[in-house]
Order: structure tokens, then C-alpha cells, then sequence
């Protein structure tokens, strides 16, 4: 099974909106994280949608190995 890349070992804040949604990057590669760019082409990874519920600030996943993605869980301090 193939390895996400590890844009960076912490999460990204985003103030996201209530509503919307947004695709969060699973496979690391993508030159405008936490988000997906299409980068994922031609790998094993796809994103994941993810609909924010209220307008706030959400922290994002940014070592793509959380347990709860795709917003942190704490897990990229076990990198
Ligand atoms: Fe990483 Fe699309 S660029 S999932
Ligand atoms: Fe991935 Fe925190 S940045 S678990």
C-alpha cells in the first residue's frame, strides 16, 4: 500500500465556512495545503470531502497520518 508524503509534521488552521466544503489532501502532494490541487494523478490517493458545519477555525491534518482525518488528532507527534 502506498505512503502519503508529509507536507509538514502539524496541522494547518483554517477558517472555514459554514456549509461549504472542502477537499482535504490525502496523498501530501499537493502544492496548496491542506487541500487538494489534482497533484494526487496517478497515485493511489483520492481526496476527502469534508463539510464544515459551523464557521470557525478547524486544524487540519498536515502529516496525513491521523486517525481522524482530515483534521489532527495529535497523531503527528508519533512521526
Ligand atoms: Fe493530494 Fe489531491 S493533491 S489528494
Ligand atoms: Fe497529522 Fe496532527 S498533523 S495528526
Amino acid at each position: 500500500m502506498s505512503t502519503p508524503d508529509i507536507p509538514q509534521k502539524a496541522p494547518y488552521p483554517v477558517d472555514v465556512e459554514s456549509g461549504k466544503k472542502y477537499f482535504w489532501c490525502a496523498c501530501g502532494k499537493s502544492g496548496n495545503q491542506p487541500f487538494c490541487d489534482g497533484s494526487h494523478e496517478g497515485t493511489d490517493f483520492t481526496p476527502l470531502s469534508y463539510q464544515a458545519e459551523e464557521s470557525t477555525t478547524l486544524y487540519f491534518c498536515g502529516c496525513k497520518y491521523s486517525q481522524g482525518v482530515p483534521l489532527c488528532d495529535g497523531s503527528h507527534a508519533k512521526l
